[in-house]
This record gives C-alpha cells, structure tokens and sequence, in this order.
C-alpha cells in the first residue's frame, strides 16, 4: 500500500514547545523556541524539527509543503476537560445569572444540569452527533487536536449509552482524537431515589468500561459526597476505568483527597481548596486541571495557580466546555485567561495546555514536539508564542495538522 506523503513545515519564525511531561511546578516553565525552524513528519510521526537545513535532510521524497514564514508552530492543544456532548442552550440562564441569580439557585428550581439533561433526553442520537460535530469544528478551528468529552446530561443508562456512542462515532468521522469519560455521576435523576441512583450507576459500570476511558464524578456540595464519590470510582476502577474527580467547584469538602487517594490521574475545577490539600496534590502523581472559563463566565474567582505550582504541583488547563458554566471551547482564550487571571507566564500557560494536558489524560505521544510522537500542530499567525494570550480573545489559529495531514486551513 503506498505511504501517506510527508509532510514539511517550513521556515516558521518558530517552533515552540514544552519538553516531555508531566511537568511540575517550577518545571512548567520549560519552553524550547526554535526560532527560524522546519518540521518534517512521515506517516503522522514527527521525524525532524529545528534548523530548515538540517530538517530538508531528512525529507523523503516529494512531501506536501507549508510554507509558515513569519507564523509560529505549537503543539495541537489538548483540552482535558470538556462536557461537549448535549442537547439545547442555557442562553436564558446565562442572562438569568446576569440579572443576579446563582448557580446554586437556578439548579435548585430545576434548570442548571437538569435542563439540560431534558434536552438531551429528548434529542435523538443523530441530532445530538451533528450538534457536537458542529463543536468539534469550531474546537478543531481554535487548535485543538485531542479532546475529552464527558457523558453526563443523560443521567439514565439509555441517554448516557447515547452519549458515550456518540463520542465513539465522532471519534471516528472528524480528525480531533476522542478521548470518552463516563460522568453518570454528575448530577441526581429527579425520578430515582438518591440510592436508587447510585445502584443504577454501579450497575452502568460495566458497559461505561467498554465504551470510556476515563470514569469521573462530581463530587461537590448538593451533588455527590466523597462517601458516594467514593464507591463508585473504586468499582469504577476495578472494572479497568481510568479515574478522574470533579472537586471543588463550590466547597473545598474533602473530595480532593479521596481522588488522590484512590489514584485519580486528573482532579478538576479546585476553585475552593485549602492549603492543605494543594500539599497533598503537590505530593502526588494526580494533575489539578483549572478551568479559567468557568471563573470569567460566572465571575468567581479565579483557581490559584501560583500557589499549586509554588507547592510542586502537576498543573493543566482545560476549556471545560458545557452549557451551563462555560459555553466556550476556545483554548487560546483559556491560555489568555490563565496568564491575564492565574498569574501563569505564557510558557507554563501553553504547557499546561498541552504537555501537561496530554498527562491529564494518560496520553503520552501528543501535547509536545519533538522526534517520535504524533505530528499534531497548530500554526498560528503570530511570529512569537507569547502573542498568544497577549492578544487574549482573537484566534491566532491559521491551519491545524493531525498525525502530520493538514486538516484545516484558514
Ligand atoms: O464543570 N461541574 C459540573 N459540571 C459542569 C457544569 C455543567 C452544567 O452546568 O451543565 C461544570 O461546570
């Protein structure tokens, strides 16, 4: 069967990345720039990266060429984070929270997840794949090259089935690789009984594990306790699923120790943690994974970066795309957000959403640049990687390449 042709990046004003994750702490700094550089790939691998001379030297053959003079290469974004599959808009609580009412609020009158689990109920498999399929083209558009994509507004076995067949399918139809978590966990079915609930989801396991990756619960005040969290993460792993925690958000409540207890490779939101468990993270192989939309959509505060890194902890970014807390899956806005309102300087601000992004998720040949690993780049329109968040709110992205074939181009 003939190759793929290569495929050679040539003479970008540079080619930016981190070193191999996870990177903790002081460590995120890590940046390597190569400046006036080329990038060669062969069957979606990267073979060469750095002087355009000694990269041409590599090239076999008669590879597609992309000229980037003036722009510079990074590695595809990974977003660790995101709830893309669902049916519906909260446009009308989004103005809701803008006249005054909280979050907390809005979900105890039934909307929050609830109304959006009615949508997505309701919507049939086909409608629910063409809607995230339209998402997956505008992330793909900001950079991103792999994505997780939660379960969690079905909340019965049949719509969270729906879900998660949804995510394998498109995983399949568009170049973003997929990465399915199964959320059951994510909020209580107002026709189950709280423990009705949680034997309906010991009881999904099963099927989750051949369907995700990764299982995870939001474990937070009116949602599931650590108790809960708990139990259901320990069968979740026994039945070979990968574990991740949603703690947090609302209260620091004892959730954070239990992931790292139970070996959770990513623990998310962590707007509310006390100083002692920002030590337990930094002691620990479990990534804290902030999500900075979420603070500017709801005007929260922002989670403290500075003191997680200052502790040695593995820090990563991630979109958190969803309908009700962040409508916003553009990860050069969340790179801006993490430099402009956690402090991060642009170097650690990319790492994290990339190398270390990559190790949110147990996945070690994307999220850096370098000999061997997978050929995902985006290329932006700027001739310096610190523009990026410099120019907060624009999108730099100019073309995007997955395992070394052009996908998109401006
Ligand atoms: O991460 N925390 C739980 N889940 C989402 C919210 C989802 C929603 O409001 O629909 C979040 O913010």
């Amino acid at each position: 069967m003939p190759q793929p042709p290569g495929l050679l990046v040539r003479n970008a004003a540079q080619i930016v990345t981190g070193p191999k994750g996870p990177l903790r702490g002081r460590e995120l700094q890590n940046i390597q720039v190569h400046p006036n550089a080329s990038l060669y790939a062969e069957n979606g691998t990267i073979v060469a990266l750095g002087d355009p001379a000694t990269v041409e030297a590599c090239v076999q053959g008669k590879p597609e060429e992309l000229d980037a003079a003036g722009k510079t290469v990074i590695p595809g974004f990974v977003d660790p984070h995101t709830h893309a599959v669902f049916a519906g808009s909260r446009v009308d609580e989004f103005i809701r929270k803008i006249e005054g009412a909280t979050y907390a609020e809005i979900a105890a009158q039934g909307g929050g997840i609830l109304s959006t689990v009615k949508a997505t109920r309701a919507a049939g498999k086909d409608e629910l794949q063409a809607l995230t399929l339209t998402r997956l083209r505008t992330a793909l558009e900001h950079g991103t090259t792999t994505m997780e994509i939660k379960s969690g507004y079905g909340l019965d076995p049949q719509t969270e089935s729906k879900m998660l067949d949804v995510i394998a399918e498109l995983g399949a139809d568009q170049p973003i690789d997929l990465v399915p978590t199964f959320l059951g966990a994510h909020a209580f079915p107002p026709e189950r009984r709280r423990s009705e609930y949680l034997l309906d989801l010991i009881r999904m396991l099963p099927e989750a594990a051949r369907k995700a990756r990764f299982c995870d619960v939001f474990c937070d005040a009116a949602y599931f306790t650590p108790e809960e969290a708990k139990l259901l993460l320990a069968t979740a792993a026994e039945k070979g699923l990968l574990l991740q925690l949603h703690a947090g958000q609302f209260a620091a409540d004892g959730g954070v120790r239990m992931g790292i207890e139970l070996g959770a490779k990513a623990i998310a939101h962590l707007d509310f943690i006390t100083d002692a468990e920002i030590d337990a993270l930094a002691a620990s192989p479990t990534a804290a994974v902030l999500l900075p939309g979420v603070s500017l959509f709801g005007g929260t505060p922002f989670p403290r970066a500075r003191k997680i890194l200052g502790a040695g902890g593995i820090v990563a970014i991630a979109s958190n795309f969803n309908p009700g807390s962040c409508p916003s899956l553009s990860m050069p806005l969340m790179v801006g957000l993490a430099c402009m309102q956690m402090k991060m300087t642009p170097a650690e601000a990319l790492n994290a959403a990339t190398v270390n992004a990559a190790y949110a998720l147990g996945l070690e040949s994307v999220g850096c640049l370098e000999p061997g690993r997978q050929a995902d780049l985006a290329i932006l329109d700027l001739p310096d990687y610190r523009l990026l968040p410099y120019h907060f709110g624009m999108n730099p992205v100019v073309a995007v390449i997955k395992k070394g074939r052009l996908v998109w181009r401006r």
